[in-house]
This record gives C-alpha cells, sequence and structure tokens, in this order.
C-alpha cells in the first residue's frame, strides 16, 4: 500500500468511490476544481488500484479542514483509511495547523467511530446541514 499525492488521472476512480460512499456526490467537477485550486490531495494505492482517498485544505490561519475521505467498500476495514489521515495530519503539522475539522452526517456510525478511534471530539450538532436536510456533527482534533 501507497499513500502519494492525486494526479488527474485518478480522477473517474476518486469519484468512483466517492460515488459508492455517500448518498451525495460532489461530482467528479468538483474533485477536479479542488485539485486545481491546490487542496491536499491524497490517494491509497494498492498494486497501481488506487482504493481510497483524502481532500483537505488549510481553512483559515492555523485551521485545517478534512473535505472528503473515503475508501472503496471493498477495501474497508484495513486501516486504509487511518494511514490517509495520518499522512494528511503530517502534511498539515508542517504548515503549523494546530487545530483539524470536519463535518460528519450525525447518522455515519462508522465514521464517527473512526474520528472517535483519532481522538478526534465532537464540537456541535448543526440540523439541515446536509441538502437532504440530515444533521452534521461538526468535530475537531487539537495537533498541539
Ligand atoms: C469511514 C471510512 C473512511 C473508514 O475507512 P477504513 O479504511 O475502513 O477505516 P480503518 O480500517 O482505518 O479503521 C480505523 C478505525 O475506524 C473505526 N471503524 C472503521 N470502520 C468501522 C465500522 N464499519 N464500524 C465501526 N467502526 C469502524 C474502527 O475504530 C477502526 O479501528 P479498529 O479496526 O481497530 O476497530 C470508511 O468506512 C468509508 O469510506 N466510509 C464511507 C465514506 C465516509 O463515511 N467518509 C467519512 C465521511 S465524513
Amino acid at each position: 500500500m501507497i499513500i502519494r499525492e492525486f494526479t488527474p488521472k485518478d480522477l473517474k476512480r476518486v469519484y468512483e468511490i466517492e460515488s459508492m460512499s455517500f448518498d451525495q456526490s460532489y461530482g467528479i467537477n468538483m474533485f477536479k476544481k479542488l485539485y486545481d485550486i491546490g487542496t491536499g490531495f491524497l490517494v491509497a494505492e494498492k498494486e497501481r488500484y488506487v482504493v481510497g482517498y483524502i481532500v483537505f485544505w488549510i481553512k483559515e490561519e492555523g485551521l485545517g479542514h478534512i473535505i472528503s475521505i473515503a475508501v472503496d467498500k471493498n477495501y474497508r476495514n484495513l486501516k486504509i483509511a487511518t494511514l490517509l489521515l495520518n499522512q494528511a495530519i503530517e502534511v498539515f503539522k508542517k504548515a503549523n495547523i494546530f487545530k483539524i475539522s470536519l463535518e460528519v452526517n450525525v447518522n455515519n456510525k462508522e465514521a464517527i467511530n473512526f474520528y472517535k478511534k483519532f481522538n478526534f471530539k465532537i464540537d456541535r450538532e448543526v440540523p439541515g446541514y446536509y441538502n437532504n436536510n440530515e444533521a452534521a456533527l461538526v468535530m475537531y482534533y487539537n495537533l498541539k
């Protein structure tokens, strides 16, 4: 397994993984735009096959944000997301980020569990955050 920088050749696979992972999709064009504006964008590759990705950015000075993370359904529970998030945290540390935030659907127990395992804390619930009116939890992680 390697973690490497995303390249536009990975777009189709990243979009496939996103589509199988979320009810609502950012869409392929949004991933291209995120890459173009220079967000952090890493993929996990197993035997030359992309099996997961993470997109993240610096929201404001000192504050990092996870935009999206997902792993192909057939490759879950193999610590691939752990590798991706650890690598993103390393990038954030180099950029002097002291806090990372993210939003996760309140019903997404797997992801909430995943972030809690990383020691992310729940900050607050935002009702109606998603297009389908479901609520999000805002979670954060202190780096220092
Ligand atoms: C959440 C997600 C990224 C985790 O990816 P993964 O590579 O399977 O996760 P890991 O193998 O690194 O898991 C690490 C820890 O997370 C937790 N976890 C992961 N999947 C879990 C599940 N299905 N149920 C409960 N806990 C889970 C566990 O604590 C696990 O540690 P353990 O194996 O020692 O118990 C993956 O399930 C996914 O792509 N989900 C759909 C997309 C999504 O919800 N993204 C996050 C949106 S904010």
